[in-house]
């Protein structure tokens, strides 16, 4: 079996680059990686992103196209056809999966969405469970400072509004599931990467 890596957090966390980052990390050291993400490319990703996502990130804060429950829904198709054909198949060929974002942002997002957290939960209880999950952690001000060149301006209260309960949730979620562990994503690219890189050998190498 390979490795199962999830990295999570708000938008503007830094999520993407990380990822990359620790894929370069394991192909360095001989390792062949998957680097995947939710939503997925596949037909599902682009329905959500045509349904929810519309109009880029902001779409997901107004929401007002489809109901909370259908788009909690989508997502949990999107991700049932990321598990049966990327993460499941990969990890059985010993590969390292890193994956940016899972079933962790379904919880956190749509639950400040309203919906209920053990419903949530149930609903997403066919992902298999990662190795490690990391929380790229930092203040909202700061995230938003980060994304704030991609916000329609009318938006930005309530995104502003939105991402404070997301991070909160993200923070309840860690004291749930052991696997999540918390890195401050305040400090520079680099300072970041060599934190995960220090959870990675703990916790997968026992390092
Ligand atoms: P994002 O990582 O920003 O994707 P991209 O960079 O391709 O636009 O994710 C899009 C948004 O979807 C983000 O605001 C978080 C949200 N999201 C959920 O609400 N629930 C989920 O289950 C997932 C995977 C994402």
């Amino acid at each position: 079996m390979g490795s199962f890596i999830v990295i999570e957090g708000i938008d503007g966390a830094g999520k993407s680059t990380q990822a990359r980052l620790l894929a370069e990390w394991f192909r360095h050291r001989g390792r062949e990686v998957v680097l995947t993400k939710e939503p997925t490319d596949t037909a599902f990703g682009k329905l959500i992103r045509k349904l929810v996502l519309t109009g880029g990130r902001e779409g997901i804060i107004d929401g007002a196209k489809i109901s909370h429950e259908a788009e909690a829904l989508l997502f949990a198709a999107d991700r049932a056809e990321h598990v049966a054909k990327i993460i499941k198949p990969s990890l059985k060929a010993g590969k390292v999966v890193i994956s940016d974002r899972y079933f962790y942002s379904s919880l956190a997002y749509q639950w400040a969405r309203g919906l209920d957290l053990e419903w949530l939960v149930d609903l997403n209880r066919f992902a298999v469970r990662p190795d490690l999950v990391i929380l790229l952690d930092l203040p909202v001000k700061e995230s938003i400072k980060r994304i704030n060149g991609r916000s329609i301006r009318t938006e930005f209260d309530r995104i502003v509004e939105l991402q404070r309960k997301v991070r909160e949730n993200y923070l309840q979620l860690a004291e749930r599931f052991p696997e999540i562990r918390i890195v401050n994503a305040h400090a520079g690219v680099e300072d970041v990467h060599r934190d995960i890189v220090a959870l990675v050998e703990h916790e997968l190498f026992g390092k």
